[in-house]
């Protein structure tokens, strides 16, 4: 497997709830029940899964890699990643602020709960198209099959440091079960 093959794989899980999201977005404006701990488990997978350990994997070993290959950081896709990963954290943190506000009965959160996560889904959803159809391109080209090794070694590091096993397959449960309540 190429590195740029365990990213979009871990792309398909964020994508998987970007469109959860979307729908407990419309729930909110429609007025229809949503409960707070699903908001809560949502935050918790997008600061774990999609933040630590899969933004951790792009920013501390794959962009460096690339950085190393002659990539520039300024005026460059790198540069315009690393910026949309911040923009994604703000928006992660207005959905905990709104999930904590709403807990203690200020109604008007819900709202900004839905605008955060239409929001985030938006920024994500064209942010996986440019790495999948720019960067990782590049990053194919570029790195060497030995080089690849080596990252795959280093994310497999971030998965037991970062991460814990086990992890994996309480988030694909989460994943299962929030698309049963919300999707299907
Ligand atoms: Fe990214
Ligand atoms: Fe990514």
């Amino acid at each position: 497997m190429k590195p740029t093959e365990e990213l979009i794989h871990e792309h398909k899980a964020i994508k998987m709830m970007l469109g959860i999201m979307g729908k407990i977005a419309e729930n909110i404006q429609n007025e229809k029940n949503v409960e707070v701990k699903d908001v809560e488990d949502i935050v918790n997978f997008l600061k774990t899964f999609a933040d630590k350990c899969h933004h951790g994997k792009e920013e501390n070993v794959l962009f460096p890699a690339l950085l190393a290959t002659g990539i520039p950081l300024e005026n460059g896709p790198i540069g315009v990643m690393l910026f949309e990963h911040s923009q994604g954290r703000t928006y992660i943190q207005e959905m905990s602020d709104g999930a904590m506000n709403w807990k203690n009965q200020d109604a008007a959160s819900a709202q900004s709960i839905a605008n955060a996560m239409l929001n985030y889904s938006t920024l994500m959803q064209n942010h996986i198209l440019k790495e999948e159809n720019v960067l990782f391109v590049l990053a194919d080209q570029r790195l060497t099959a030995l080089k690849q090794e080596e990252i795959l070694a280093k994310f497999e590091q971030i998965e037991e440091d970062v991460v814990g096993h086990g992890i994996h397959e309480k988030f694909h449960e989460l994943l299962n079960q929030l698309k049963a309540k919300y999707i299907d």
